[in-house]
Parts: structure tokens; C-alpha cells; sequence
């Protein structure tokens, strides 16, 4: 459906990805943004365009969520609880927030009429690859809590168009990376450790390939989903076209920062243990190997094409963070 004239509301509207979604949804002219967010880990400093209505509330709350989506045309829902330790610590409050959240946001959106809804999932529904890069018909054996969670709203999102004929669309990102960008993966990580002038600190033999998707290209996927008319009910991977191990990760950010004299340093802390060399982060227990998610489908489907490169996208992220140190002046989120 087109946005111009549409009344949106983007759940986690103040974090990382669904602020930028907001930001590009103003260009396409839609009549109200609603940001729905809890500021549970959002950012009030992301959202200060005017055009955008703000509204503080979790989507825990359904009878607030469901009064703010009267009149709504599209719902994007990207709140939720990505903390993957925080869902291995405390599985009950992931599954309130990202599935009973989820049910909260699908209920709100059949009781409204809403005409569209997108729902932020992710590659981690895939777990271990069994091959790669990975198919949506890849099986889907999550590692962690974060992962079932995520992939129950995924497949909520099916039957309520299946059941009730909800027009729902889940996007399963890869890693998404650049400016606002939250400070706890391995890439902010490293540029963290860069900006210090201290070498990037790899877990295990570095050789894992991941894949990061740039943050507009992520955005654009969600722009085509919302609009388009014959994707309903399905579900597509969002990755960004090609993939590194850490080890390159590593050395493309020491080129970036031009500090050839650095090298990365090797550390193998056993799983849920922190690092001897940095000990605010630990190692994820069930670390996955390689993770590289197919964009066939999407591009057949909806015509999606990642287009900004790696090193491109690295260097907006390090500009950005390099102005705003602060963001990343806490402990990091994993
Ligand atoms: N960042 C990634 O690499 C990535 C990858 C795959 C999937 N995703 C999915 O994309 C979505 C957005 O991720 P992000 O990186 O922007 O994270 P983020 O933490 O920056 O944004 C999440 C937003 O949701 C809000 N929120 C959390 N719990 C809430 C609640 N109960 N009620 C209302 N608001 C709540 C937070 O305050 C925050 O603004 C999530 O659904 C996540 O699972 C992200």
C-alpha cells in the first residue's frame, strides 16, 4: 500500500533501525507517524523531528497500544527485548516482550483495521547453518531464548493472515549496522576498542562469517514490504548481499583507522565467560559459526537489492560515532 496520506505507528520507533524507518517515512509523505516506544533502551535524542507524534507506552500495555491505533493505516513493529543474555537470564520477561508484546501489537491491529503490518524478525530464528548462504526453508533450530521468541511472532504474524486475513509481512535481518547503532555487537565492539586506540579482541579462531546489512538497505526492505500488494503472509531474509568472517572485520577496521601498526589480539574465553582482555563482555554460549542469510526470495519478490557497501557503511558508522561518543558510554547490550 502507499504511505503518502497513511497514518503509521512504528512500535520501538526510538531505537536503532525504527528510527531511521521513521526518518524515511516522513519522505514518503505519510500523513501522522506514531512512535510507540517504552525507552526501554531508546533514544528521545533519535526522534526529534517534529512531524513525529510521541508516545511513551510498552506494548505490554494493550489497551494504550490499542488506543493510539485508532485511525492507524500501517504498523511497523520493531519493539522488542534483543538482549540475547538477558533472554538466557530471563527467559519469561524475553517471551512477555517479544511474544506476548507481539500478540498485544497483531490484536491491536486486527481490532483497527490496520492495512498493513510489517513485524521486525530476525536470521537468528536459523540457529546453527546446516548450509549456507541460508533459504527461508533453512530448518529453524534458534540457539537461544531470543530466537524462539522472535520466530513465535514470526509465525503469529502468518496465521493472523491465515485465520483473520491481517496483512502481515516478517523480515528476518541479518546484522544491522550504522549510525545509531546500539554499542555491544562485535563490530561496535572493535570500533569502540579502535576509537581507544586498542587492537579489536577475536573470539575464537575469527574464521566465523556473519552477515551485516546496512542500516538504509534494512529500511528499504521494510519501505517495499509495507507497500507491497502480494507478499502477505510471507516471510523474507533482509541480508546485505555478502559476508566476512571476524578476522576480515578486523582488518578492514584497522585500515579504516589507518592504525597498521595494530593487530588483532586472539582470546578464547569459555562460553557465558568474559574476556581476560576486556572483562564487561563475555562470550555468547551456542556462538553460531557461519551466518549468511539468502536475499533471493525478497529480491524476486519485492525487488530488494542491498547497495551500500561494507567499507561505505563502516565509515558512516565510525563518522557518526566518532561525533557521538557518547552513545556508546555504557556497558555494552549482547
Ligand atoms: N539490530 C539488529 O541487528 C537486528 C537484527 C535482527 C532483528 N532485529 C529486530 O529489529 C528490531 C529493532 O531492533 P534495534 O536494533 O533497532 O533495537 P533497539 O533496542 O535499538 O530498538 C528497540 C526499541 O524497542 C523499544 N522497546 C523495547 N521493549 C519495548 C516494549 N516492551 N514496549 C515498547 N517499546 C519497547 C526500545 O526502547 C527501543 O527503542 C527488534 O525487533 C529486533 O529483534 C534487529
Amino acid at each position: 500500500m502507499e504511505i503518502k496520506d497513511k497514518n503509521v505507528l512504528i512500535t520501538g520507533g526510538a531505537g536503532f533501525i525504527g528510527s531511521h524507518l521513521a526518518d524515511r517515512i516522513i519522505k514518503e509523505k505519510a500523513k501522522n507517524i506514531i512512535i510507540y516506544d517504552n525507552f526501554s533502551t531508546g533514544n528521545k535524542e533519535f526522534i526529534q523531528n517534529k512531524q513525529f507524534k510521541i508516545i511513551e507506552g510498552d506494548i505490554l500495555d494493550f489497551n494504550k497500544l490499542n488506543s493510539c491505533m485508532k485511525n492507524i493505516d500501517i504498523v511497523s513493529h520493531h519493539a522488542a527485548e534483543l538482549e540475547v543474555f538477558t533472554g538466557i537470564e530471563n527467559i519469561l520477561h524475553d517471551l512477555k516482550t517479544n511474544i506476548i508484546g507481539t500478540l498485544n501489537v497483531l490484536n491491536a491491529s486486527l481490532k483497527n483495521n490496520i492495512k498493513k503490518l510489517v513485524y521486525a524478525s530476525s536470521g537468528g530464528v536459523y540457529g546453527q547453518a546446516q548450509f549456507i548462504p541460508e533459504t527461508e526453508n533453512h530448518p529453524l533450530l534458534p540457539h537461544w531464548p531470543y530466537g524462539v521468541s522472535k520466530l513465535a511472532g514470526e509465525k503469529y504474524c502468518s496465521q493472523y493472515f491465515l485465520l483473520n486475513n491481517l496483512p502481515t509481512i516478517s523480515l528476518r535481518y541479518g546484522i544491522v549496522y550504522g549510525p545509531r547503532e546500539w554499542y555491544g555487537r562485535v563490530l561496535t565492539i572493535f570500533i569502540k576498542r579502535l576509537l581507544e586506540g586498542k587492537s579489536p579482541v577475536i573470539f575464537g579462531d575469527g574464521k566465523q562469517r556473519r552477515d551485516f546489512v546496512y542500516i538504509s538497505d534494512v529500511v528499504e526492505a521494510n519501505i517495499m514490504a509495507i507497500k507491497s500488494e502480494k507478499a502477505n503472509g510471507m516471510v523474507f531474509n533482509v541480508g546485505g548481499g555478502t559476508s566476512y568472517s571476524i578476522i576480515d572485520l578486523a582488518h578492514i577496521l584497522i585500515k579504516q583507522f589507518g592504525n597498521y601498526i595494530l593487530n588483532p589480539i586472539f582470546d578464547n574465553p569459555a562460553p557465558g565467560k568474559a574476556s581476560s582482555y576486556q572483562p564487561d563482555r563475555r562470550r555468547l554460549p551456542g556462538e553460531l559459526q557461519d551466518f549468511i542469510l539468502d536475499n533471493s526470495l525478497i529480491h524476486e519478490t519485492l525487488g530488494y537489492q542491498p547497495k551500500t557497501s561494507f567499507v561505505e557503511g563502516l565509515k558512516k558508522e565510525i563518522e557518526w560515532i566518532t561525533k557521538n561518543p557518547e552513545f556508546w558510554n555504557y556497558k555494552p547490550r549482547v
